[in-house]
């Protein structure tokens, strides 16, 4: 019988990486996004390695509904091995500018959906007395990014969640692990919300992260699908994909150093 995953945020980017990745490796894969179309799309490339592939139309910010997405998966495989969570979005811009609903969105969205897959997957788990928990955080919930204080926040919580959690379900044969990409070729800026005081200051933020993620160092969503992979097959605690593994162990040993040179990096 081949282990099952599932996949979170799976139609693109890192999710979409991720699912041909165990696919290729003989998992049957469970791909959840919110956009069937593109969600089909993915799942005939995952078929094409002649594993399982189940894609459940799924907003994993609302609890039914991933309620849902587990019943249908446990429906069809029978048992979930891995669960990645990965579905995630961003916004740029200055504090004073956010909505309280902006903040309510990304929360739900990067943090309150991660809550809601675990707390249905765990009894599962717990009863398999096994199991794989990734959490997909960010550089973002290791250091602090200026203009990025929802983001940030979302991330620093599930760091949170990650590492607290380990310590509770490791004895019990359930492995929770989180892997951090840098920054990542994807097409994450489509669902990045820029917010400013006017559509022009909106523009120059959109452009300035364009041109940050053509210029700087970039891991691709194939880099990060293989450090999840290998934390799946040699879990630890975390670990920082590509070039931002430099600035967030800076940010460790030295925080008032790189806080000094974020302040000075990035145009308020
Ligand atoms: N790219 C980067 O530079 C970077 C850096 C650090 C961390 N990360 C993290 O890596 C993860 C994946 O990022 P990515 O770059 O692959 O992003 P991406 O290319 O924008 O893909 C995001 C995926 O999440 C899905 N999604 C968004 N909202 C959802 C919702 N409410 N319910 C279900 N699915 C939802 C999207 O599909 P639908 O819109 O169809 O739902 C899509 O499949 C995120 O957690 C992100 O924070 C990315």
């Amino acid at each position: 019988m081949a282990s099952t995953v599932l996949i979170t945020g799976a139609s693109q980017g890192i999710g979409k990486a991720t699912a041909l990745l165990f696919a290729k490796n003989g998992y049957d894969v469970v791909l959840a996004a919110r956009n069937p179309e593109t969600l089909d799309a993915t799942a005939q490339e995952v078929r094409a390695f002649g594993q399982a592939v189940l894609a459940v139309p799924t907003d994993v910010s609302k609890l039914e509904a991933v309620q849902a997405l587990v019943e249908r998966t446990l429906a069809a495989f029978g048992h979930i091995d891995v669960l990645v969570n990965n579905a995630g979005i961003c916004m740029q811009g200055p504090f004073e500018e956010t909505s309280i609903e902006d903040w309510q969105q990304i929360i739900e969205v990067n943090l309150w959906a991660y809550i809601y897959t675990i707390k249905t997957l765990l009894p599962q788990f717990l009863a398999q007395g096994k199991g794989t928990i990734i959490n997909v955080g960010s550089f973002g919930g290791k250091m602090p990014l200026p203009y990025m204080t929802p983001y940030c926040t979302t991330k620093y919580a599930v760091t949170g969640l990650t590492e607290s959690l380990r310590l509770e379900l490791e004895p019990k044969g359930i492995q929770v692990c989180g892997v951090h990409p840098g920054l990542t070729k994807s097409n994450f800026l489509e669902r990045t919300k820029f917010i400013g005081k006017d559509d022009r200051e909106v523009q120059e933020r959109h452009n300035q992260m364009v041109q940050i993620q053509e210029n700087a160092i970039a891991s691709s969503p194939e880099d990060v699908a293989q450090a999840i992979w290998n934390m799946v097959k040699h879990p630890q605690a975390e670990v920082v994909v590509g070039a931002a593994a430099v600035p967030t162990l800076a940010h460790r040993l030295v925080p008032n150093v790189t806080q000094w040179m974020l302040q000075r990096s990035v145009k308020a």
